[in-house]
């Protein structure tokens, strides 16, 4: 996710920007740029030198003209497009008169380009961004001022944004919208009175402590000592004032009181964003991004996973979405043990890495690997331009934004979500599933960051079932079909952060052996929510229980059946199937983010582990 700054008015521009922008650093970004405003011109300037772009902006800014009397900033983490200067934003239009920085993603980026470009507009960046300007570029050639310009470009934008765009046609003016991505204004204390505008609270936290803060498709003008705020169509709105008491730590944080918690918590938006543009409201999939085209895709015969961690439970869960909506077979191994064991690939396998960082070296000798075998090699990563996705013939990204937290959650999910995309695009080019399922699944698949939104509220459900667990230094975790995967991830989780012993198996393998060390107190913690094996995962449930085990269940809302076999349930709303891992995980990230808490562990930076594990 990308952070923006804006301010008009008072003798501080500069400061004010760049120290904005260092204040966004938290959140990671692989270039930043900053267009001001100065006699009667916007003048521009840009870096990408990942993380030494802010210094490098720094320098450069150090030439500015001086006095700019406004200006809009910007912190990137690339989504379209590799992390370039040219790329950077803030994206002029044609005549260099109209600057836009933009957090979000157009979902209609590729038509309106192309409508652009008949009309003579000249791209020179490869973002969805640019469009916004050349866009509002049109509206002020026909002669409409600024704000009504931005007004009319974005009812023709799909998608989501936090938007500022300054003009040099009004000194002194910025207009900002939203729909979907947050955004933040205020007037600053003090004698300067700049008129503020951010993605993030802390950018101008040092200036104030008041923000109105923008719902969807509100439009805000920036003027020194004022704001106005309208809808769409330009009729005034009040908006929402906020007063924040919070440090500076805790407003990075989002008010939480750790990353890990605050990731959770932008889970259903990392799932709409991964989604976003790629399942069509048709019904049908797009994934023109891919770099594979369809006719090499329609030679697949085998599709191989290849991932870590928590990366490989998504990849597990995919191998069951593969296998059912596209026939073929799916094979998923531990990228560390892939390339040891000879595995049979050759131009028709179609090797997918899973890599929330894309820079993990097991997974990436594991693609490297099956690509001098001669295999179709793509990645999914939430990081643009990573290692893998330079190496790999194809890749879909993940758009969960930064994930500072070392246990993977909103990563997780996106990767689960993208993995789940990919698996009905693949069937849509085979034609192995017909395009009615297609159309319900994606339908279904629309519906799930609602649904995780309702399980998150659900925390202090978790919190109250954990806080009985928090001398237990054992547990099981059992699944069956998909639910097997999510008790792998919960189990990890539980190990990861809250330093417990947490073996995970599917259900049935119980009996070949686990079921031995079921004693009374025992705690066996499993996803029973409805899916085909549900009456068997029951049984399972009955087996420990009446071995004396104590038995937390993930039920699916009102299961009265599932929470009779229970000491303790933690619900979760129904999904279909294929899709409920991405709602049934939620609980036991909870869960085990709880326990941790209740240790008093650092949940963001857990002992011996890193973000990126770059050794084999
Ligand atoms: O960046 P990657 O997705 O390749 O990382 C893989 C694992 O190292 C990662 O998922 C790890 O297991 C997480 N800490 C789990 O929370």
């Amino acid at each position: 996710m990308c952070g923006i700054i804006g301010v008009t008015g008072g003798s501080e521009v500069v400061d004010i920007l760049l120290d904005g922008l260092a204040r966004l650093e938290y959140r990671g970004y692989d270039s930043a740029g900053v267009a001001m405003q100065v006699d009667g011109k916007l003048w521009r300037a840009r870096a990408a030198t990942g993380t030494r772009s802010l210094d490098d902006l720094r320098k450069v800014v150090e030439s500015a003209p001086a006095a700019p009397i406004g200006g809009i900033g910007h912190t990137r983490w690339a989504t379209h497009g590799h992390p370039t200067e040219r790329n950077a934003h803030p994206h002029l239009d044609c005549t260099g008169g109209v600057a836009v920085v933009h957090n979000g993603i157009v979902e209609n980026c590729r038509e309106l380009t192309a409508a652009l470009e008949r009309s003579g507009h000249v791209m020179t960046s490869d973002t969805d961004t640019e469009v916004i300007a050349h866009l509002v570029e049109e509206e002020l050639a026909g002669g409409a001022g600024l704000a009504a310009a931005v007004r009319s470009a974005l009812g023709r934008l799909r998608g989501s944004f936090a938007l500022g765009v300054v003009s040099a046609a009004e000194p002194g003016t910025i207009v900002a919208a939203r729909r979907v991505s947050p955004l933040v204004v205020a007037i600053a204390d003090g004698p300067g009175g700049e008129a503020l505008l951010a993605s993030d609270i802390p950018a101008i936290l040092g200036r104030t402590r008041t923000f109105w803060t923008l719902d969807d498709d509100q439009v805000v003008v920036l003027q020194p000592g004022a704001l106005s705020v309208t809808d769409l169509h330009g009729a005034p709105v009040e908006p929402a004032v906020l007063h924040v008491d919070w440090d500076l730590e805790a407003a990075e944080k989002g008010g939480h009181d750790d990353f890990m918690s605050k990731e959770m918590g932008e889970q259903p938006r990392a799932v709409q964003d991964t989604l976003r543009g790629r399942a069509l409201p048709d019904g049908t999939l797009s994934l023109d991004e891919l770099r594979i085209d369809a006719a090499a895709l329609r030679q697949v015969d085998k599709v191989f996973i290849v991932a870590c961690g928590s990366s490989f439970h998504a990849g597990l869960v995919a191998k069951y979405a593969i296998e059912r909506w596209l026939r073929l077979p799916a094979e998923i191994d531990i990228a560390s043990e892939f390339r040891y064991r000879d595995p049979v690939l050759d131009r028709r396998t179609l090797v997918v890495g899973v890599s929330q960082s894309g820079e993990t070296v097991d997974t990436l000798q594991a693609m490297r690997h099956a690509a001098a075998e001669g295999a179709r090699v793509l990645v999914i990563s939430n990081v643009v331009d990573s290692s893998m996705a330079r190496d790999a013939d194809g890749v879909l990204y993940t758009r969960a934004g930064p994930e500072i937290g070392v246990a993977a959650t909103k990563t997780h999910l996106a990767q689960i979500a993208a993995l789940e995309i990919l698996a009905l695009y693949l069937s849509q080019v085979h034609g192995s599933l017909p395009a009615a399922e297609i159309a319900a699944v994606l339908q279904s698949l629309q519906a799930v960051p609602g649904l995780v939104a309702e399980t998150l509220q659900r925390d202090d459900q978790v919190a109250a079932v954990a806080a009985r667990f928090t001398e237990v230094r054992d547990f099981f975790f059992l699944g069956r079909h998909v639910g097997s995967p999510v008790a792998m991830e919960g189990a990890l989780k539980l190990k990861e952060i809250a330093y417990v012993r947490a073996e995970a198996y599917p259900a049935g393998e119980l009996k070949h052996g686990p079921i031995a060390l079921i004693e009374p107190g025992t705690v066996v913690v499993a996803v029973a929510t409805r899916n085909r094996l549900w009456e068997k995962m029951l049984s399972n449930v009955a087996e420990v229980r009446s071995r004396g085990a104590t038995v937390v269940l993930v039920a699916n809302d009102g299961d009265e059946d599932t929470a009779a076999m229970a000491d303790h349930v933690l619900w979760v709303p129904p999904v279909p199937e294929l899709l409920s891992p991405l709602v049934d995980v939620v609980p036991l990230q909870q869960f085990a983010y709880h326990l941790a808490r209740a240790h008093g562990f650092d949940v963001d930076r857990p002992r011996n582990l890193a973000k990126t594990v770059t050794v084999e």
